[in-house]
Order: C-alpha cells, then sequence, then structure tokens
C-alpha cells in the first residue's frame, strides 16, 4: 500500500534518521526492530532505536530513547516524531503519554520500515487525548 499523499521533504528527511537508527535497535527477543527520530524546534533531529533486556520488561521504546537524547542534549521543544516498524507500528501507549507530554500538536509519521512509502500521520492529541498532567 502507498500514499496519495506525500511527505513534505523535512519530514521524509526524519523518516530515512528514523529508518537509519532502526538499524541500531538491540532487539534479539522479540526481533522487532523500532527507529525513531525527533525534529526539535530548532531544527535538529536526534533518532533512538528500542533497546532490550533480559529482563524483557525494561525494555525501552525507540520512540523514548529518541526523546531522551533529545532532552538530555537541552531540546525539549518538537514539531514531528518519526517511526519506523515493520509492519507500520503506531507508538505504544506509554510512549503516547511520553510524547504528548511535550505537546499535543506534535505530528507523529509512522512508516512501514520495508515499504517507507506507506505512511500514517497523526497528532499526538489524537493518539491520546486527555492524557495524564500533572496539577
Ligand atoms: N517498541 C517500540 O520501540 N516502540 C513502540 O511504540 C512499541 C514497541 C518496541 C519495544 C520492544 O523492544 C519491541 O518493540 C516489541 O514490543
Amino acid at each position: 500500500m502507498t500514499n496519495a499523499e506525500k511527505l513534505e521533504p523535512i519530514e521524509q528527511e526524519l523518516v530515512d534518521a528514523a529508518l537509519a537508527a532502526r538499524k541500531n535497535s538491540y532487539s534479539p527477543y522479540s526481533n522487532f526492530a523500532v527507529g525513531a527520530a525527533v525534529l526539535t524546534k530548532s531544527e535538529k533531529i536526534k533518532t533512538g532505536c528500542n533497546v532490550e533486556n533480559a529482563s524483557y520488561g525494561l525494555a525501552i521504546c525507540a520512540e523514548r530513547t529518541a526523546i531522551c537524547k533529545a532532552v538530555s542534549d537541552g531540546e525539549s521543544e518538537f514539531t514531528l516524531i518519526a517511526v519506523a516498524a515493520t509492519p507500520l507500528a503506531t507508538p505504544c501507549g506509554a510512549c503516547r503519554q511520553f510524547i504528548a507530554e511535550f505537546g499535543g500538536q506534535i505530528e507523529i509519521i509512522c512508516v512501514d520500515a520495508e515499504s517507507p512509502k506507506n505512511f500514517k500521520k497523526w497528532r499526538a492529541d489524537e493518539l491520546l487525548p486527555a492524557r495524564f498532567e500533572f496539577k
């Protein structure tokens, strides 16, 4: 399946970064490799992959890896996030909460890593309305 809609050049760049990061996935338990890339407001790209562990529950998703790398590099404003997996996967619940923390308007592009013309787009608040807020 392909999309009639085309990605903007910056969106394509982010998808390419997510595809490249996926190659570093450490996922010997699930064999499910995921790559992610976030675009910061200052137009920097930070990437991440999933990192699993023999103690399965300790696995860290690609999206959270990328966001943690960005935030620890001093970047916490995001406009876009790309996620690459096969088959196309949407962020898990924990990652939705993690992404929405930084703004409901963040655009999420999920691509099929083996067929990247197959993509879907959402806003963070579409995937997680009424996120938990600490008030
Ligand atoms: N995974 C991600 O990296 N992102 C998600 O949003 C969903 C799941 C990873 C976690 C685990 O390493 C593997 O995919 C299988 O669940």
